[in-house]
């Protein structure tokens, strides 16, 4: 268990707050490419209103929500070229975030120059809006695996969970809840006798999952701090595994932005982008499962259903929930690095270790045809070409 003040710590992450300095020492992903267009739309990452839209040029500027003048929210403004400007009295503000007019002051006034909004670094990269906001030097995007394939079938879902990262981030590393959870829909471990080891890595953690009757163990990873990878179960008959990973980004203390990638080799080349708009405690039926809740929602119940920002100081871990703990650790770890002014675990700034390979496995999984929809959501747009 966590007692009441480090369960505050690890939560919490606006800016300002050692768990959020020790946030914004990644990249997070800030949207979806397809979604991101001319039109400004407001956006909100680690307790930070923000600003997102496509320049005329292509280019994806993030900058602070708010007009420096009098507060207006700017997604009401216009992008010109690059910039934007303010719909209340016509402030101009460049990608940089740097006021650059101020249509009512007297000619040749030189305020605009002290005014500037905050801007951060983006990249774009597998239809996924990646950002970083901390300090300089940014450290590089990781490519992670699924992110690198385009040679068949890919979709990006994104959907809000109302609730605090911190239990999302221990869900990747709490392997023992998929013989229950997930156990009608994977029979080759539900309800089964397993056993659990957890082994570091420069990318976050390995989770190893062995099961009775099968001499090849099952391996989720995580990617410190937010990212899970895991693969399931093929679409088609006799098909290739769907290799999936997840991206949960704090959107404030209280919610998360999740976005679900799954890729599977095929001859078609297609990349859709879905929504959801899941309503917390409202979950999609499945008759026959044996909570009654299909599989998109099972990990979206467990996670919801202990608490907006949970109390962990009543929790009661044991041999089976040494993720949770050594999760526990490598956060401590990293806010004492930062806190030092170190780079804290997992941030990559040698480019020969940008490329980042989990490696997953799961064979018990390749024996298992679902059939299944794992996605439930609405169609953003057309099929694209693989990007
Ligand atoms: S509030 Fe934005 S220009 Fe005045
Ligand atoms: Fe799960």
């Amino acid at each position: 268990m966590l007692n009441k003040d480090e369960n505050e710590l690890f939560m919490r992450v606006g800016p300002g707050t050692a768990m959020g300095e020790l946030m914004r020492r990644y990249w997070h992903a800030v949207g979806c490419s397809e979604l991101v267009g001319a039109k400004p739309q407001r956006t909100k990452v680690l307790g930070e209103e923000l600003l997102l839209y496509r320049a005329e040029n292509g280019n994806v500027v993030l900058m602070d929500l708010r007009c420096a003048h009098r507060r207006v929210a700017l997604d009401h403004g216009r992008v010109e070229g690059e910039c934007i400007r303010c719909p209340y009295h016509g402030w101009l503000y460049d990608r940089s975030g740097q006021c650059i007019e101020q249509p009512a002051e007297p000619e040749g006034s030189s305020f605009k120059d002290k005014v500037r909004l905050s801007s951060y670094r983006v990249q774009e990269y597998s239809g996924i809006v990646f950002a970083y906001l901390g300090p300089e030097p940014a450290p590089l995007l990781p490519l992670f695996d699924v992110l690198r394939m385009t040679d068949g079938v890919k979709e990006l879902m994104m959907q809000t969970v109302h609730t605090n990262w911190l239990g999302h981030a221990e869900n990747t590393v709490d392997i023992s809840h998929l013989a229950w959870l997930h156990g009608f829909t994977f029979p080759a471990y539900g309800a089964r006798k397993l056993t659990y080891s957890w082994d570091r890595k420069p990318y976050g953690i390995d989770n190893v999952m062995d099961v009775e009757g099968s001499d090849d163990a099952h391996v989720s990873c995580t990617g410190f701090p937010t990212v899970n990878r895991f693969a399931l179960p093929p679409i088609d008959k006799n098909g290739e595994l769907v290799l999936s990973m997840i991206f949960r980004v704090p959107i404030d203390d209280e919610s998360i932005k999740q976005y679900f990638v799954r890729f599977y080799p095929s001859d078609k080349h297609t990349f859709v982008t879905r929504t959801r708009d899941p309503k917390p405690g409202v979950y999609a039926p499945l008759a026959n499962d044996w909570w009654g809740i299909d599989v998109p929602d099972q990990d979206r119940m467990a996670i919801e259903q202990q608490g907006v920002m949970p109390d962990r100081t009543q929790e009661r871990l044991g041999a089976s929930d040494g993720g949770i703990i050594l999760l526990r650790q490598m956060l401590r770890e990293g806010l004492s690095a930062v806190a030092n002014g170190n780079d804290p675990p997992c941030v990559i700034r040698d480019a020969a270790h940008q490329i980042v390979d989990f490696p997953q496995k799961s064979s018990i999984m390749a024996k298992t045809q679902s059939g299944a929809d794992y996605t439930l959501g609405a169609k953003a747009g057309a099929e694209l070409s693989a990007r």
